[in-house]
């Protein structure tokens, strides 16, 4: 039984030390895509460095599912080319530095 309970304590720990477990991806990584790609088209629409587009009061994006989705629908639409890993990394940038879903 003690092995038991080390066992299941490991596992609640490993999953606490993620900050958004429910995206998996590298934000520094995430920083290089987004600044390169994403960021220009939002600035036009809402000036300075485009992060008005993350934070505004009526934003679209509510939960983890919806940013990834939302990342990738907007990959799609600028056929960045990006794979799955690099849109979860931009997912993981985008949660750290503006959404903070946990
Ligand atoms: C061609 C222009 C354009 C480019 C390039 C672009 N986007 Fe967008 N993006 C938009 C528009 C327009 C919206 C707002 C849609 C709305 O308000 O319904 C948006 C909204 C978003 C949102 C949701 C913001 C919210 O309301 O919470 C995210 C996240 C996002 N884009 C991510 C990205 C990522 C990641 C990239 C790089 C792959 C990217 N975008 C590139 C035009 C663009």
């Amino acid at each position: 039984m003690k092995i038991l309970t080390a066992l299941c304590c490991g596992v609640l720990l490993a999953g606490g030390a993620h900050a958004a477990p429910s995206i998996k991806g590298d934000p520094k990584t995430g920083k290089a895509l987004h600044d390169e790609t994403c960021v220009s088209c939002h600035a036009r629409m809402f000036g300075g460095d485009g992060s008005g587009i993350y934070t505004r009061a009526d934003r679209k994006v509510q939960n983890a599912q919806q940013l990834a989705a939302r990342v990738s629908a907007c990959n799609a639409n600028t056929g960045t080319g990006w794979f799955p890993e690099d849109e979860a990394h931009v997912a993981a940038y985008l949660n750290q530095q503006y959404y903070k879903f946990k």
